[in-house]
């Protein structure tokens, strides 16, 4: 099977897929982009995190298929050529990140509730990363760089 996508701006083909072929798979296997992370693959940790076409997707949970002829966006595609997005600034600043395999699935997330409720509450927060997991910080640190990137947006 092929797949032709574009991602992170780029158009990419994939060839020799097989069918059960997650999209997590081809970004982290195939197109050497090991930001989007593999916890679960189940959709239960949201570590996966990327936009499909402009929408929040679990790409563990996305067949490769899928995403024919879609726009995919990782983490990596957020940050610019020499500058990280404020996003992933805030998670730095703030201290957000210990062992960091939640964090590019919580910034994905974040980057996409801050382009739709730019100042969200902290309701509105809990909420949007209610699928994302993490076992070292407690949130606390994480909602301290949400409130950060939102604040600068
Ligand atoms: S690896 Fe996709 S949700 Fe956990
Ligand atoms: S920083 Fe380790 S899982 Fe979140």
């Amino acid at each position: 099977m092929r797949l032709s996508c574009t991602v992170n701006g780029v158009a990419r083909e994939v060839d020799g897929l097989w069918e059960g072929e997650s999209l997590l798979y081809v970004l982290r296997e195939r197109l050497q982009l090991p930001g989007s992370k593999n916890a679960c693959e189940q959709g239960e940790c949201g570590s996966c995190s990327v936009y499909l076409d402009g929408v929040l997707v679990c790409s563990c949970l996305v067949a490769a298929g899928q995403a024919e002829g879609c726009s995919v966006v990782t983490v990596e595609g957020l940050a610019g050529e020499e500058q990280l997005n404020p996003v992933q600034e805030a998670f730095l600043e703030a201290g957000a990140v210990q062992c960091g395999f939640c964090t590019p699935g919580l910034i994905v997330a974040t980057h996409d509730l801050l382009s739709r409720v730019p100042s969200p509450s902290d309701e509105q927060i809990r909420e949007a990363l209610a699928g994302n997991l993490c076992r070292c910080t407690g949130y606390e640190k994480i909602l301290d760089a949400v409130r950060l990137a939102a604040a600068r947006a």
